[in-house]
């Protein structure tokens, strides 16, 4: 098979390793792709978000195969354009992928499905929602309605705090994404990621992951894209893990595929768990980053044979084969992430990082120039470790950046510190 892969991030990166793994991957190509994409498939310059683009590449390079990593071209509809020229791709049609777009949206499906999820209101006049939040219990989540790159949430402590975020959203701080506003109310528990792949009508769980969106020790400080997981969540027993799928995810895909817009590709449940009762706290149409760094790091190759069996609409011949085991990332960020960093700083030590089916170094935010890796993004590397518990998957983690010299770089010293106390 001749496989094109959408993205650059520490995702893409993982995904690359574990399909490149796969005896059915003959030829593996990737756009934009990154420095450590481009040691395992052949790297092109291309614009992910335009479907024609995409569709003339795969026509040009014979790719059978696209897999779509992150959520921009997604929206867009590029895996309608390619489906439409008649290529296999792994990822939700742009109206499936309004699960992620519109909060609003997925609120709507969440209501149909009778799926349990924050009590919600949507506003697309500003002091309709000003008056709203004066009336509701703080705190109180205030969501601007389409993608914005995670940044688009604010759990606001106070009534002013709402205000102003309010007001941030309809004054275009997060560009289209804030026409309208969505605010919920505040849920309590643990958080945790829940992955599921879909044909459209058959849907297997496909794990558990945590992950640390907080930059600081203790998750404390601003949210970033994430700072580390590891998988499976300790938080999502097998009891929730049941729940989650008859009361959450099989209601919504059978909504989505009695209204005409089957769902097909990665679900990611973002959760909130209280009393061992799951609540849904979003929906995204991709593998969350850096959860995805764990769950590629446990299934190995056959990723390759579940999403190409998602894409073919025969996951009902398909099973999962998890052992049992854990893995662990740390993320490697730019000093001053998720604010502003330098670029072009070189990282040295790679060479001497171990990689195989126990420890990785996933790159993200990362290019080669002059034979040097250099960092140019927020999140640079992923220092990923598996094992037979969660204790020996961050030991071997940790490892790997006593390995790495980047004085422009930081990460967590404390990923997984909540499970690894249990
Ligand atoms: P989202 O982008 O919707 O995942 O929101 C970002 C983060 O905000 C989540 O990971 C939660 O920590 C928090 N959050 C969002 N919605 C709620 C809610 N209704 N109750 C509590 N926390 C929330
Ligand atoms: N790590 C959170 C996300 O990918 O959305």
């Amino acid at each position: 098979m001749n496989i094109l892969l959408l993205g650059s991030g520490g995702r893409e990166h993982s995904i690359a390793w574990a399909v490149a793994q796969n005896p059915a991957c003959d030829n593996l190509m990737a756009a934009p792709g990154n420095a450590g994409i481009s040691k395992i498939a052949k790297c092109a310059n291309l614009d992910i978000a335009d479907g024609d683009a995409v569709a003339g590449f795969c026509k040009g390079n014979a790719v059978d195969f696209v897999i779509i990593g992150p959520e921009g071209p997604l929206a867009a509809g590029v895996a309608d354009r390619l489906r439409d020229a008649g290529i296999s791709v792994f990822g939700p049609s742009a109206s499936a992928a309004r699960l992620e777009s519109s909060k609003r949206f997925a609120k709507e499906i969440c209501q149909i499905a009778n799926a349990p999820t924050a009590r919600y209101a949507h506003f697309n006049d500003r002091d309709a929602a000003r008056e709203h939040v004066q009336n509701e219990a703080i705190p109180i989540v205030v969501k601007a309605d389409g993608l914005a790159a995670g940044k688009g949430v604010v759990v606001a402590n106070t009534v002013s705090e709402a205000l102003a975020a309010i007001d941030d959203i309809f004054d275009g701080r997060f560009g289209d994404a804030g026409s309208e506003v969505v605010i919920e109310e505040f849920m309590t528990g643990q958080e945790a990621s829940f992955f599921v792949i879909c044909d459209g009508t058959n849907a297997l769980p496909l794990g558990s992951a945590q992950d640390h969106k907080r930059v600081g020790e203790g998750d404390i400080g601003p949210n970033t894209g994430g700072m580390g997981a590891y998988s499976p969540a300790p938080a999502v027993t097998e009891d929730v893990s049941r729940k989650v799928m008859e009361e959450i995810v099989n209601p919504t895909l059978k909504v989505m595929h009695d209204r005409g817009t089957p769902y097909q590709g990665v679900l990611y449940a973002g959760l909130m768990i209280e009393s061992g009762d799951p609540r849904l706290v979003e929906y995204n149409v991709r593998f969350g980053d850096p959860e995805c760094q764990v769950l590629m790091m446990r299934l190995g190759a056959q990723a390759l044979d579940l999403m190409h069996a998602v894409a073919e609409g025969r996951l009902n011949e398909t099973r999962v084969n998890w052992a049992d085991d854990h893995a662990l990332t740390v993320v490697m960020a730019a000093k001053g992430y998720p604010g502003s960093y330098g670029k072009g700083s070189v990282i040295r030590g790679l060479k001497k990082c171990p990689e195989d089916n126990f420890n990785m170094v996933f790159h993200a935010g990362t290019k080669e120039e002059n034979g040097k890796t250099v960092a140019y993004g927020g999140r640079v590397l992923n220092l990923t470790g598996r094992g037979s518990t969660l204790r020996e998957a961050a030991a071997r983690a940790y490892a790997l950046a006593e390995h790495i010299n980047w004085a422009e770089g930081f990460h967590r010293n404390d990923i997984g510190w909540r499970a690894l106390g249990r």
